[in-house]
Order: structure tokens, then sequence, then C-alpha cells
């Protein structure tokens, strides 16, 4: 008996199973209560001589052991081969989650700083919520002068002296409140004005502003600068033009103008036929703003200038209306990549 028992020791220990059904037969062969070998044996427990009781109850518990082990490894072997069987293919790279994309007016602003950075301007910020000293006043617009006209502000009913900033202009004072020259900073930023919403209009929208202040600053200077911003945007064959204007901080003042990007200054109707393309406003920090500043004119002069985002936006990737910067419809964003941290 004990022999017998010995010999399924050895069966049980080099048993292997090739499925769980097989595995499953094997467990009835041993366990089943009512058939199984190990009641069977168990039951013979009375049959055998007195002095063999002792061996032959040692043999068989290690038998039962060994079958309830081998069933639990076996199991688990099998239940992991079959999961690795799944009709899958593990090695591929997963699916990629949705992150939004970056809005065009941020990848060209931040495009038109990293330019003024590696000419060594630094990058500051301003209040959106001005008073009239820093949007106006300090900016050399004289109170009823005509010149604030030309930029229709939204003013708080309580307070005439708040204004939603009608340009990034205010932001010149700010810093040089808070700078002493020499100082060389673009300023972007929101700004408002109360205009009807068109394709090529906005009571919202945004612009950079620049100021350089130093001694011996000259507007050669300002056109090398310019010149050098053009050709890093634009590419390296556009050619910049200026044409005298009016603003009331800056003396002399001018509007440039950068080769049509569209037709490459043959004339097309986005230049309207001239090659043309007004993209911002310039000139030397009228003395009067410096003297506003407690900077001495006759020591320093400076240069600034100020575009609007938008309007480069546009031009960049063909967009002929200035609304869907704002109506953030998906279709549009979805057209752009995320690139990556905001500065
Ligand atoms: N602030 C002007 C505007 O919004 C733009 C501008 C013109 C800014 C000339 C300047 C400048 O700094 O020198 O229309």
């Amino acid at each position: 008996m004990i022999d017998q028992v010995k010999h399924y020791i050895e069966e049980v220990k080099n048993f292997e199973a090739k499925s769980l059904e097989e595995l499953e037969q094997f467990r009835i062969k041993f366990l089943s209560k009512k058939q199984g070998l190990i009641t069977k044996f168990f039951a013979e427990f009375k049959n055998v001589p007195k002095e063999e009781k002792p061996e032959y109850g040692k043999v068989l518990n290690e038998l039962k052991a060994l079958v309830e082990h081998k069933i639990k490894t076996l199991r688990q072997h099998l239940e992991d081969q079959q999961a690795q069987k799944v009709d899958m293919d593990l090695t591929l790279p997963g699916e990629n989650m949705a992150v939004g994309t970056r809005h065009p007016l941020s990848i060209v602003r931040r495009e038109l700083l990293d330019i003024f950075r590696r000419m060594g301007f630094a990058v500051a910020h301003g209040p959106e919520i001005e008073d009239d000293w820093h949007n106006f006043t300090a900016l050399n617009f004289p109170h009823d002068h005509p010149a604030r006209d030309m930029q229709d502000t939204f003013f708080i009913e309580r307070d005439p002296d708040v204004v939603l900033r009608t340009h990034t202009s205010n932001t010149q004072i700010r810093y040089m409140e808070t700078h002493r020259p020499p100082l060389k900073v673009v300023l972007p930023g929101r700004v408002y004005r109360n205009e009807a919403v068109s394709y090529r209009s906005h009571y919202v929208f945004h612009q950079i502003e620049g100021l350089y202040v130093d001694r011996n600053v000259s507007f050669a200077d300002l056109k090398q600068t310019l010149l050098i911003f053009a050709r890093e945007f634009f590419g390296e064959h556009t050619n910049i033009r200026f044409r005298p204007s009016y603003f009331p901080f800056t003396e002399p003042s001018a509007e440039m103008d950068v080769t049509c990007t569209l037709c490459g200054g043959k004339g097309c109707p986005v230049c309207k036929y001239t090659g043309w393309l007004e993209i911002l406003g310039c000139g030397m920090v009228d003395p009067n703003v410096l003297r506003n500043m407690d900077i001495d004119p006759e020591e320093y002069t400076g240069y600034a200038f100020g575009f609007g985002i938008e309007r480069i936006a546009m031009l960049k990737y063909g967009i002929n209306d200035l609304r869907i910067f704002l109506e953030n419809d998906k279709r549009m964003l979805d057209q752009f990549q995320y690139l990556g941290d905001e500065e």
C-alpha cells in the first residue's frame, strides 16, 4: 500500500498539464470527494497493519499536499499563458492623448518675441486696465487733443480716468517708471478699442510694443533693428520702407511697410497692387515723453515701435478674417500644432 502511494507521489511530481481541462482531469483523479484516489487511500487506512500506519499516514499526507501544490502552480501557469495569448500586439505604441494645440496668436507672439530677445530686448508686461496718464497724457497726448480720437477708447462710466488700454504704449511709461536707461524691452499684450467688429477690426486684439532708450540712439538704429526683424520673420528677401506719419509720443514718426508676403513685391490684391504691406508704427521717442519720465532728452534718446499681432499672424497663415482668432472654432485651432510650453 505504501509503495502504491509512493508510486503516485512520483507520478504527481512528473505531471505536466497542457491545458486547464487536462489539469481538471488530474484534480478529479486525485481529489474528487467520492472516487478520488486520496479519498480511497484514506479509506484504506483501517486495513493497514498497525506498525505501518505512521509511515502510511505520512506518505499519504505528502501525496495530498503535493497534489494540491501541483494544481495550484499549474493553474497559475496555464492562466498566465492564456492571458498572453490575447489577440493584441502589446509592443505597439499607445494611442496619443490629445493635448490641444497652441493658439496661432500665441505661436506668432512667441516667434516675434524670440526674434527680439535674440537682439537683446527684455520682455515685460503691463496692465490692461489703465489710467489716463499712462495710456495718454504721459505719452504726450494733450487733453482735448484730436489725437485721442485716433483710438476709440472704452471708458469706465463711473470714472473717466480709468480706461481699457488702447495700445501697449502704456507699458512704455510703466517700464520707464521702474527702469532707468539704458533700457531695451518689448512689451506684448491685449488692447481694446471701441470699434465695430468686422473681418479687419475688433474691439480686442494684441500688440507688441518696442522701446530702446540709451545715449546716442538714432533713427538708423531703429531702421536696422526693424530690418533684421522683418527679414527674420518674413524671410531674407524682405525689404522695408518708411513713410512719414504722426504719433504724439514719437518725433519724427513713421509707418513701416514690408515687401508683400504674397506676391513678393510684384503687386497683387492683398497689397492692393502696391507691392507693400503696412505693418507697424514707429519713431524716435518724443523728448516730452522722456521729460515726463524724468529722463533728460539732452542726454538720452530712444526709439519706439508698435504693431498688431493679428495682422502679422494673418499674413503668416493667409488668414483673411480677423474674427476667427477669437471664435476659437476647434476646426481652426486643430490646424495648429502643440509646440511645447510657453516662454
Ligand atoms: N501705439 C500705436 C498704435 O496703437 C502704435 C505705435 C506707433 C507704437 C508708433 C509706437 C510707436 O511705439 O512709436 O497705433
